[in-house]
């Protein structure tokens, strides 16, 4: 096997002792490859991002939820955040405790906040509509509410979750109804958090975030906790020779600080915690995919492959960059590079995985490995045009590999449907 473009798996070992090629030939393609030691590195970088004992790191379960991945967060000892009764319901079964997970709800209904009951898992409301309805269900319980503390940031305004335009969180004007809400149903607020956004790089735009929440926190007395949320940002250009890397060292430096302020203020060492999603899981998964088919339209190259925007949404959704290694079977140099436009196999001129991507000029065959598709991967494919959402593996870290989810199959396409014959 040849690797024309190979220069991060390389220096990461991610693929230890296999090929991409073997991986798909034993597996089929497209296919999302984990490595198992890059995911539990990132678990641990989180857990040690400060040294304030009373913290604790929520895995954000919908950057990846595939059970395996959820089993070894349980063995990391992270909590696990959830945004629905089907996150709760993986989180569960991959052995997480009630108490280990923070359902942060949004718009949903009694029965859904019933569930989260049921289970014994606590609850964020998003609104004072909804802590009122929580109220009716849950006299007396126990609760936690997200606020907007205007701050934002993201990769794209979609991703934005605080601040003037979006949807989420409470609005601090609001607090003197809020209090009004709890009061009527004897309610206890255990919790406060916030999201400001998702994937940024620079810390200033987090703790600004901070700031503002604890500026909310102080509003209430006898918290336990505060959740600070997510977003930490991994480099997605890693070919270039300048990217950079989140400072993780002197943003605890800071939030350690500010932890340890807010404590003498506040005259009690509440518990922190932060919600990283794809700071933990994207950088361990590679997708892999073949080219089919090589041609020009009106003076455009395509490379047609197998990796539409039913396997990996975030290009055709957000514009994203993801990397792309090549790799190759055959022994057929390619010594030249070129432009070239990666697209999928979905019937819709948008399906594109890069545009005018300079890459060693491809042909039929050739492998293309997608990085850091660990988050917001599989967990955003569907089943448009009736395609099957691909396996996923697992690269253990004794160099074991193991499928940690079947590929679907064409009776999984048509099995909740109803003939009416
Ligand atoms: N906490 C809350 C309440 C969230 O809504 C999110 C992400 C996170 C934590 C984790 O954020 P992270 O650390 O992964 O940035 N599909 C998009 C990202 C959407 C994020 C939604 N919320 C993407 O592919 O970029």
């Amino acid at each position: 096997m040849q690797k024309l473009v190979s220069k991060v798996t390389d220096n990461t070992n991610f693929y230890m002792n296999h090929s991409p090629i073997e991986l798909i030939e034993k597996y089929g393609s497209p296919l999302y490859v984990y490595n198992e030691k890059i995911l539990r590195e990132k678990m641990r970088d989180m857990k040690n991002l400060v040294s304030y004992e009373n913290f604790a790191v929520n895995y954000s379960a919908k950057a990846n939820s595939s059970l395996a991945i959820l089993e070894i967060a349980n063995e990391e000892d992270l909590n696990i955040d959830a945004m629905s009764p089907g996150e709760i319901y993986a989180e569960l079964k991959a052995g997480f405790s009630p108490e280990k997970i923070f359902y942060i709800s949004n718009n949903v209904s009694k029965e859904e906040m019933q569930f989260a009951i049921d289970n014994n898992v606590l609850l964020s409301v998003d609104s004072i509509s909804q802590l009122d309805q929580f109220g009716q269900i849950n006299p007396g319980g126990k609760v936690a509410a997200r606020f907007n503390g205007g701050i934002g940031a993201g990769h794209h305004e979609k991703v934005i979750t605080a601040g003037k335009n979006t949807k989420f969180g409470i609005d601090p004007d609001e607090i003197e109804l809020f209090n009004q809400t709890l009061n009527k149903y004897n309610l206890k607020l255990v919790g406060i958090n916030q999201h400001i956004g998702s994937l940024f790089m620079e810390p200033d735009k987090y703790i600004d975030g901070v700031y503002s929440v604890l500026s909310i926190a102080k509003q209430f007395k006898d918290l336990e906790f505060i959740d600070l949320g997510g977003g930490f940002g991994i480099p997605y250009n890693k070919l270039d020779e300048d990217y950079k890397c989140l400072d993780l060292k002197a943003l605890g430096k800071k939030l350690d600080e500010i932890f340890e302020d807010f404590t003498k203020e506040y005259g009690k060492k509440l518990k922190f915690k932060i919600e990283p999603g794809r700071y933990i899981s994207a950088e361990c998964g590679v997708l892999l995919g073949t080219v089919h088919a090589i041609k020009n339209n009106c003076g455009n190259k395509y490379a047609g492959t197998d990796i539409g925007f039913n396997v990996l949404a975030r290009p055709v959704m957000y514009d994203s960059h993801h990397d792309i290694e090549v790799y190759r079977k055959s022994n057929e140099k390619s010594e030249k590079t070129e432009p070239i436009t990666v697209v999928g196999n979905i019937c819709e001129t948008g399906d594109i995985i890069a545009k005018n991507r300079i890459l060693p000029t491809l042909k039929e065959g050739d492998i293309l490995g997608i990085l850091d598709a660990g988050a917001y991967g599989n967990v955003m494919s569907s089943n448009y045009n009736n395609r099957l959402r691909p396996a996923e593996v697992l690269i253990r870290e004794n160099g074991e590999v193991v499928l940690i989810r079947k590929r679907d199959t064409l009776d999984d396409i048509i099995k909740n449907f109803v003939s009416l014959k």
